[in-house]
């Protein structure tokens, strides 16, 4: 039985925001809430109807924000509550959606929580993260455990950075003889999972959309079949069907199979985990692969001019997760993250054109990560920010127009966040809105397309038509209520000649978008004929 999903989700767009770097709105160098309000009608413009915030609370941002010291508070450089709730009520009065970022599994160490559980004597906290038994016992791999900080006679298990200490939500299979390994049903395990379940409650209580949950498979320790893990999400999930069945549950997994199957509506395929990502982006010949997993076919991405790549390293991949799925939720292929190299390095305008009409065609719900609807670009040779590190240049403001600041902030330049990209024909939106061919517009041309076409929407049907080992192009087609839709993507430099079986492809099939591409259909045979760099899309 198919499993109830929120309405809004089929025809959705999400637009991540970064949002110490998005919109300045009162000019300390700091991307605000209220900057979030006043670019809405921006966003929607994109024809994006959903947000992704970044964590947005109070922090010391050792990790911009993924270092939470107080769930329920927003983060005074961010604005207030009452911001956050102005702006999903001005959010709502367009139809839009702002869903938030949880750090389920861990938190800061200045979180009160963990301060009172580094005491060495028993308090309320002293189980709400993991501790060995004893100062000089390591947790064993592949937990990393800190020690020697705090007075506590035991080493502390970290999720993520040594200041993210992992929260306890127990062990699969405690090991009898480490006693410090409780199960999933001690008390204060379950304790821990009740507050992740108030916080959540506190936020959609105020007019959150949902969360995208960050590293969502990280809960349950020594849980190496994430039995009890997708247990912990399937008890939310139902609490979500019961209470807030327009709330999405959007996973950082990388893993649609489990994600979608421990009750995530949605699950992110990324850089990590299942690599089926890489193998399109972030892999591409002699470029750097960006803090991405290899492919295992190194400087082969699909995308890339050099034409190396190999389809089926994809759909292989993809559809063992798609098809055990489609039935429950969607898979999203994003644009691109805080976390990754920005989809602009080293791709022409042309080659991002070929990779929006794929992203934006894909079964699932599409991402755009601010800024690379105008192609903004990966800033080279910053120094790390808040733990960016090589993210950093991936993080840099958004560029709004040729205003001081680009337009992001009236602050000083040296006050910003981070530097503006330097280079002197960085793209803006002001440009590009002036420009009937620029990407800004090619990406709002494909997002109306989509919204207006049954067929592409997230549950619409997807068949690859042509994806043979090694060559180009790429074509599927995606098919709703008796329509079908044809996408051909090209978007290795060289030409190609292609002919195939019709299957459900009319003679009278019409181009809807595209550049570069001719299609011919005759007698249940399609032949595409398509230039270097080309795309379309007929239906
Ligand atoms: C994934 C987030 O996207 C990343 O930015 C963060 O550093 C880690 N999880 C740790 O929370
Ligand atoms: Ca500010």
């Amino acid at each position: 039985m198919q499993r109830p999903t929120p309405s809004w989700l089929s025809s959705a767009i999400f637009y991540e925001i970064y949002p110490q770097s998005f919109r300045d709105s009162n000019g300390d160098g700091i991307g605000d809430l209220p900057g979030v309000i006043e670019k809405l009608d921006y966003i929607q413009s994109l024809g994006c109807d959903a947000i992704w915030l970044n964590p947005c609370f109070e922090s010391p941002f050792r990790d911009a924000g993924y270092d939470i010291s107080d769930f329920y508070k927003v983060a005074p450089r961010y604005g207030t509550n009452a911001d956050l709730v102005r702006l999903f009520r001005e959010a709502h009065k367009r139809g839009m959606r702002v869903c938030l970022d949880l750090v389920a599994g861990h938190t800061s160490t200045d979180h009160p929580w963990f301060q009172a559980s580094a005491q060495p004597k028993k308090n309320k906290y002293s189980n709400w993260f993991i501790w060995t038994d004893s100062g000089w016992k390591e947790p064993g791999a592949p937990m990393t455990g800190i020690k020697g900080v705090y007075d506590r006679d035991g080493v502390f298990v970290v999720n993520f950075f040594a200041h993210q200490p992992a929260l306890n939500f127990g062990f699969a299979n405690p090991d009898p003889t480490k006693p410090w390994q409780l199960p999933v049903s001690h008390p204060d395990t379950k304790a821990v999972r009740r507050e992740l379940m108030k916080i959540m409650r506190f936020w959609l209580d105020k007019g959150a959309d949902g969360f995208r949950v960050d590293m969502a498979s990280s809960l349950v320790k020594g849980d190496t079949d994430f039995r009890e893990t997708m247990a912990l999400w399937r008890e939310i999930r139902a609490v979500y069907d019961r209470d807030y069945p327009e709330a999405v549950l959007i996973a950082e997994w990388s893993n649609p199979a489990l994600a979608i199957a421990a009750g995530f509506h949605i699950d992110f395929l990324i850089h990590f985990n299942v690599t089926a990502y890489t193998t399109l982006f972030r892999d591409e010949a002699g470029r750097d692969v960006f803090n991405a997993e290899p492919s295992g076919g190194a400087g082969r991405s699909f995308f890339d001019r050099a034409g190396r790549g190999d389809i089926r390293r994809f759909t292989d991949v993809f559809q063992a997760h798609y098809e055990p799925t489609r039935e429950l939720g969607f898979i999203s292929l994003p644009t691109g993250n805080h976390d990754i190299g920005r989809l602009a390095m080293g791709r022409t305008k042309a080659e991002l054109e070929v990779a929006f009409a794929f992203l934006m065609t894909q079964p699932g719900v599409p991402y755009i990560y601010m800024g690379d609807e105008i192609g903004m670009r990966q800033v080279e040779g910053l120094p790390s920010k808040e733990g960016g590190f090589g993210r950093t240049g991936a993080r840099t403001p958004m560029q709004w127009d040729a205003g001081k600041n680009a337009g992001f902030s009236k602050a000083p330049a040296k006050k910003l966040y981070l530097p503006i990209d330097p280079a002197k024909d960085r793209p803006t939106v002001a440009r590009q809105e002036r420009d009937a061919k620029s990407l800004l517009n090619h990406v709002r041309r494909l997002a109306k397309l989509r919204r207006e076409t049954p067929a592409l929407s997230a549950a619409g049907d997807f068949t690859p038509v042509y994806a043979k080992a090694g060559k180009y192009p790429f074509a599927y087609t995606r098919s709703a209520q008796g329509r079908t839709v044809l996408v051909a993507v090209n978007p290795a430099g060289k030409p190609v000649k292609v002919t195939f079986e019709a299957g459900k492809i009319a003679e009278n099939t019409k181009l809807l978008l595209g550049r570069g591409a001719k299609l011919k259909v005759k007698r249940e045979k399609v032949t595409l004929e398509m230039a270097g760099v080309s795309w379309g899309i007929w239906g």
